[in-house]
């Protein structure tokens, strides 16, 4: 099988808050010589004993004034065989979700022990997140052995429970060190103190473990960006998840399935013919395709599931516990979408390493759980792709991440979605107008989130998606859109009279027609979503103002047909004046009041 040539190792070091992780850190990267001379006299200053390694780590206040390490830093150092980078997380309990963060990227665990204390909770924790999370190889460090006198009995019984308990979690490898991370012990050169353990130092092992690469993956690009530069140039901008790309290759574009060929690929200095994951680029089609933020090219030979339903395992990181139907954002490669978990099926005891059902899972618990998504992902299991196989739980009230997920099987693609059953009694209509690009869409996909996570149903009727539906058939003279707004209002209306919040989002450029449906509808918001037709046309988020302008688009509203703003609309948005949140939030207002009138 194939070996990284020993270049880089990524390293994720985990312990408790005692065990001495901090000066583990400090210890590598001062006797590696990873630490410059003015680092090292700021410390002495601050020291209150000699030279505080701890603090070399610990370099934010915040954390020498509690004591503890509160986010992943990620730490660079190397000898001459190799190069690391360190992700160092924090111990306390309260932090694993940052464990998470850093175990996903590295190949090596360098779990921690203290010799006086053995195997903790913790550290059975530790190593599960890293089992989960697919990391293969660990190195069990056995501190402050000095403190036990380098008695090998207690190396040996602590090095031994852990193997117990950790073949279950099926790494490739794991090795034990006893170290004095104090003292140096162990640490970059061997120990006389333990003439007993005739392995080799902590630092060797480190140097010359081999990783057997991954298997050639399939493509998957997450589109983060599109890039227009001039008037012609679309470029698409990810970082690539998995797989490589090479100019010329045929690629699969999701989620719109057509295929496209990657004319060319840009780094960031230069145009290349091949890149490889995990280096960031940006891509030209040979062809015009509407693709967006979240949406991703593929290898069009082995294209991921398109899924709504999966089981995942999840380690969970808020305070107050999971539980099934409520809504929770999900943020998976570069999309964000709703999701309820369906149903909690267990919790992992870490004692025991058993499962017990559960219909929760409290804070810091791990367990299985089936989560359902009101869009598609594109995603497969973990163990086939890291990258489109994980995601995070985010509250959609404060934005936190409460939570990761490591998906272990598709489910289904097309199962019903279980709305949350709060619903409003006389429904409402929110009525998106304006330009073509000044932000319709955008906005009303940001308060449709917000009102879903309200516990609201909620749904949208965006024009570019009714016109590829229900009104294929129309195209844009004055009738056609009537006809159009028309249809957009009468479904609104069957939808109000059960319950549902209606978003709709379309040009409707035509005054008389939007008072028509106003009139039909029990309970209409008209939002103008305004900004002038020079920036919209500036934006052309889809090439169309171009077009209109070459003549190749007829009847382009604000370009050759005519654009009726509305005169009172309830809420006004300047999209060129302010931001994203301040629009959501002018809306929301006017939601809210008239949903407050309502219920009075
Ligand atoms: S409306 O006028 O009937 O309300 P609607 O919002 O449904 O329009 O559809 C507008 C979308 O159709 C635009 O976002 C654009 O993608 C596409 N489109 C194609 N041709 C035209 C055109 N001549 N004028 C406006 N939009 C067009």
């Amino acid at each position: 099988m194939p070996s990284h040539p020993p270049s880089l190792l990524r390293i994720l070091i985990a312990g408790s808050v005692d065990d001495g992780k901090s000066t583990l850190v400090g210890r590598l990267l001062h006797d590696t010589r990873a630490v410059y001379d003015d680092q090292l006299e700021s410390v002495r200053r601050v020291s209150s004993n000699g030279l505080e390694l701890a603090f070399l780590t610990d370099g934010l206040r915040a954390e020498r004034e509690q004591g503890i390490t509160i986010d992943v830093a990620y730490r660079y150092f190397s000898t001459r065989k190799r190069r690391f980078i360190l992700a160092d997380a924090p111990g306390h309990e309260q932090y694993t979700r940052n464990m998470a963060t850093g175990a996903s990227h590295s190949e090596l665990a360098l779990i921690l022990a203290d010799a006086r204390k053995g195997v903790l909770l913790q550290t059975r924790r530790h190593a599960y997140v890293c089992a989960l999370l697919g990391i293969k190889y660990v190195v069990l460090a056995v501190n402050k052995m000095d403190l036990v006198g380098f008695d090998e009995t207690v190396f040996s019984r602590i090095k031994h429970e852990f193997e117990e308990f950790a073949r279950a979690l099926g790494f490739s490898e794991i090795r034990a060190v006893p170290v004095s991370a104090l003292e140096g012990d162990n640490v970059v050169e061997p120990s006389a103190r333990m003439p007993w353990f005739r392995n080799c130092c902590l630092l060797e092992r480190l140097e010359n473990l081999k990783i057997v690469a991954p298997v050639e993956q399939p493509l998957r690009l997450p589109v983060q960006v599109v890039l227009r530069a001039e008037q012609d140039f679309r470029g698409y901008a990810g970082q690539i998840a998995s797989g490589q790309l090479n100019a010329g290759d045929d690629v699969l574009i999701l989620p719109a399935r057509v295929s496209a060929r990657i004319s060319s690929l840009l780094r960031p200095d230069s145009a290349t013919p091949q890149a490889s994951a995990p280096l960031a680029v940006s891509v030209t089609l040979d062809r015009p395709v509407d693709l967006g933020r979240g949406d991703m090219l593929v290898d069009p030979q082995q294209p991921p599931s398109t899924a709504r339903v999966f089981r995942a395992s999840v380690v969970w990181m808020s305070q107050s516990p999971l539980v099934a139907q409520r809504p929770y954002l999900i943020r998976h490669t570069t999309r964000q979408v709703c999701a309820i978990v369906s149903r909690v099926e267990n919790v992992i005891d870490l004692d025991r390493l058993a499962s017990t059902p559960s219909d929760k899972i409290e804070f810091n618990g791990i367990g299985t759980v089936t989560v359902e998504t009101h869009q598609p992902l594109y995603c497969e299991p973990y163990t086939v792709n890291r990258s489109t196989g994980a995601f995070i739980f985010i509250d959609p009230t404060t934005n936190q991440t409460i939570g990761a997920g490591m998906i272990s099987e598709v489910l289904d693609s097309g199962a019903e979605i279980h709305t949350p059953a709060i619903a409003t009694s006389g429904g409402l209509t929110i009525w998106f107008t304006g330009l073509s690009g000044a932000g319709k869409t955008t906005i009303a996909q940001a308060i449709y989130e917000k009102l879903w996570a309200k516990g609201l149903k909620v749904e949208i009727l965006d024009g570019d998606v009714v016109r590829r539906q229900l009104s294929k058939d129309l195209g844009f003279s004055k009738e056609d859109r009537d006809e159009n707004i028309r249809r957009l209002g009468f479904i609104a209306q069957l939808l109000n009279r059960n319950g549902v919040i209606v978003l709709v989002s379309a040009i409707s450029p035509y005054r008389a027609i939007r008072e028509e449906v106003r009139s039909a509808v029990p309970n209409f918001l008209e939002v103008y979503v305004n900004a002038p037709l020079e920036i919209c046309e500036h934006r052309d988020p889809k090439g169309h103002y171009r077009k209109a302008r070459s003549g190749e688009i007829a009847h382009f509203t604000g370009v050759t047909d005519p654009y009726e703003p509305p005169l009172i609309p309830e809420v006004e948005c300047r999209t060129d004046l302010e931001s994203l949140s301040d629009s959501v939030a002018l809306v929301m207002k006017a939601i809210e009041q008239r949903l407050n009138n309502n219920s009075t």
